[in-house]
């Protein structure tokens, strides 16, 4: 069939308008080009495709850094070509990423940050299963030494876990012990950890800064819980901090809440420095509480300066730019830099999550006094009459451009549906209350509507 027939999103071809000018071409979609285009033509009709994503600053959605600042983006242009992997050949990019690694150790309170062991990495996803795969390393070490079965490793953790910890269990074989939630509680906690543990158990993962509602988890009294039933039962579990969102929060928004290398039994943390360690995506961290925690077997060497550096990573080749520009932040902001921004973004999360809360149709479940994310149920009584959900919110949102994703709760609580902001350094007060308008003008759209049928799901937001 000629495409002129086809229905608009099978057309297999790009027809740039403007081509006239110095070429005329018709562009294969899903096949490499017969013929080359000059560089211009090349440009704009990738440019013009991605003017349809949208503008980043509106998607309340994504946890990842939406804007840097100029001279930031001018050393990530500067090193675009640097692969973070060849640290022999870009010694000082290697030096960087030393200094930034030893930072977070500092920040994190390690016993001994300038020998500081860890890893840059993609994002907290590879950050998360390094501290996963030391966390089942040493437990098979052990039971090795004990003469007792390696087959049935697990790992226990909230059912709101980042669905990097069921890849981790997946890929690794590891059974996932997840704690459901249960009534208003969404996330791990210290009675319910206990539970679940058993001599099989590799660790437990705590999250500082649930995906789901952007709360801590009580990472200091499953730490006390575990020091107890050590006592009781001779079995010393581990604890590996999901800090992907708050690992660069916390030190600076809570610094009085113990949640990382202060507590004995955290060995391991890692954060995603493109979340609010405020870098363009694509770098994470993972640092380990000293040698002991990281077994050598997991350890690549590497030369570098003719010397030895360990190469610890799932990946291989990977951007050095990202490392740069998190070293550009840290140099760039200090810990003053940093709480100020949060200290920002955290005011706009009180200040819009008390507007939302106060609409008569919602009720606030968390007001991003912990990190700056929060989110909002239906409510119930509301919702008995009403002619939308939260899904319809979101989409209405669309409209204007606002991304404000809309998602059933984890597992046992899968009947709640609730709706998150996720408040960034470019969200200022002045958008949120553009925001916080629209939301009322959508009420008052589905209001005057009696007769819409309210969406019971929404597009298939993944965390
Ligand atoms: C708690 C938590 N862990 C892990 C991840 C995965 O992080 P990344 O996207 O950096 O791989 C996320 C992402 O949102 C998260 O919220």
């Amino acid at each position: 069939m000629s495409d002129q027939k086809k229905p608009p999103s099978q057309i297999s071809k790009l027809i740039p308008t403007y081509a006239s000018r110095g070429e005329n071409l018709e562009i294969p979609k899903n096949q490499l080009p017969e013929k080359s285009m000059l560089p211009s033509t090349a440009y704009q009709v990738i440019h013009d495709e991605l003017r349809l994503d949208g503008y980043s600053m509106l998607n309340l959605a994504t946890f990842v850094t939406t804007w840097m600042e100029d001279e930031a983006q001018k050393l990530i242009n500067e090193t675009l070509d640097k692969n973070m992997v060849d640290r022999d050949e870009y010694p000082q990019t290697a030096e960087i990423e030393q200094r930034c690694i030893r930072m977070t150790a500092e920040l994190w309170n390690a016993p001994d940050h300038e020998n500081a062991v860890g890893t840059s990495t993609i994002g907290s996803s590879e950050a998360a299963m390094l501290g996963g795969m030391a966390m089942k390393w040493r437990w098979r070490e052990k039971r090795r030494a004990e003469n007792k079965s390696t087959e049935k490793p697990n790992l226990v953790m909230g059912a709101n876990v980042q669905v990097c910890w069921h890849k981790f269990c997946r890929y690794w074989d590891i059974e996932p012990r997840e704690v459901p939630c249960e009534g208003d509680r969404f996330t791990l906690n210290a009675e319910e950890t206990l539970k679940y543990v058993d001599e099989n158990t590799i660790g437990v993962v705590a999250i500082m800064g649930s995906t789901f509602d952007g709360r801590y988890e009580p990472v200091e009294e499953i730490s006390d819980a575990l020091d107890r039933h050590e006592k009781e039962t001779g079995l010393d579990i581990p604890i590996h901090v999901d800090g992907a969102s708050g690992g660069f929060v916390a030190p600076f928004l809570q610094p009085e809440i113990k949640w990382d290398f202060r507590l004995p039994r955290v060995k391991s943390i890692n954060a995603s420095g493109h979340k609010y360690g405020l870098v363009y995506p694509g770098v994470g961290w993972v640092i380990f509480r000293d040698k002991d925690a990281l077994p050598e077997d997991l350890i690549f060497h590497v030369s570098y300066l003719g010397g030895d550096m360990m190469d610890l990573s799932i990946n291989f080749s990977r951007p050095g730019n990202r490392v740069v520009a998190q070293y550009y932040n840290f140099l760039r902001l200090g810990r003053e830099g940093y709480t100020r921004i949060h200290q920002a973004s955290q005011r706009v999360a009180l200040s819009l999550s008390e507007g939302i809360g106060a609409l008569e149709p919602f009720d606030l479940i968390t007001d991003g006094s912990d990190i700056p994310v929060f989110c909002w149920k239906m409510n119930d009584e509301y919702a008995r009459n009403a002619s939308f959900t939260l899904y319809d919110i979101a989409e209405k949102l669309r409209e204007r451009g606002w991304l404000v994703p809309a998602y059933p709760m984890p597992q046992n609580r899968h009947d709640l549906v609730v709706q998150r902001v996720v408040v960034k350094e470019d969200f200022s007060m002045d958008v949120a209350q553009m925001l916080l308008q629209d939301i009322k003008r959508a009420i008052e759209f589905f209001e005057s509507r009696p007769q819409n049928p309210p969406k019971t799901e929404g597009s298939h937001f993944s965390h």
